[in-house]
């Protein structure tokens, strides 16, 4: 079963964040947030509105993830002056989807547009290669991301992923044009990274 423990961290401008484990519960409000990040970004793999299940198939969906011993979705949230959890953001990991895939897994993340820039994509992505590095089986992390994403690349360049595909065009927007996808990957567990690639060893990588 693939969930950390609740940690509570604070972000560069001093608000204060909670990181747990994704529930069935936030079903709804993640839905909500995964449809207006990918509208307003235009940098997700979906479009806003594309994440259309219903509150039940997300909840089965969200099972599914915590019962799966190589997915970990850690998510952010932010109480208000009223008291009530908003989510924030997440960052996730599954793996690939066939027996001979499993010992790497494919990193997605998300931040609400009203709390990038102040460190919590770093301390997230942070915390969820640590479980990676610490967890049995899981060897590397992949990503895919749109080569002009630059504050996403420079983030994952700065904890380690390198570079290793480009697929021209991947992806055409409604507008008619193309974008370029960039594939990342960094190591997690030692003597195993090939030749020009990184191993995380726990907020660095080297
Ligand atoms: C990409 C994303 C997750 C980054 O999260 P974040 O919380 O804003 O990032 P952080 O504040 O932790 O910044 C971490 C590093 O990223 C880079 N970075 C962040 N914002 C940047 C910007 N606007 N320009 C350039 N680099 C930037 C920096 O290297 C930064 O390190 P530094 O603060 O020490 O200089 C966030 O921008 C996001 O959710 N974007 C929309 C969805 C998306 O594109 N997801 C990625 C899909 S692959």
């Amino acid at each position: 079963m693939a969930t950390i423990e609740p940690m509570q961290v604070t972000t560069r401008d001093g608000r204060s964040v909670r990181l747990r484990t994704i529930h069935p519960d936030d079903a709804l409000p993640f839905m909500a947030l995964a449809n207006a990040i990918a509208e307003d970004s235009g940098t997700l793999g979906m479009s806003g509105g594309e994440l259309n299940y219903s509150e039940q198939q997300e909840r089965d969906l969200i099972r599914g993830w915590i019962d799966d011993a190589h997915t970990l979705v850690l998510v952010a949230e932010h109480i208000g002056d009223d008291g009530v959890a908003r989510l924030l953001g997440d960052c996730s990991v599954r793996p690939g989807p066939r027996r001979k895939m499993r010992h790497h897994v494919t990193l997605g993340m998300m931040i609400d547009r009203h709390w990038r820039g102040v460190g919590l994509g770093k301390i997230m992505l942070s915390r969820v290669l640590d479980w990676c590095a610490a967890t049995p089986g899981i060897e590397h992390v992949r990503l895919q991301v749109y080569t002009s994403n630059t504050p996403a690349v420079r983030l994952y360049e700065s904890l380690g992923f390198r570079q290793i595909g480009l697929s021209p065009q991947y992806f055409l927007h409604p507008d008619g044009t193309r974008h370029d996808d960039l594939t990342m990957a960094l190591w997690v567990k030692p003597g195993l990274a090939p030749t020009g690639m990184a191993t995380w060893r726990g907020d660095r990588a080297s």
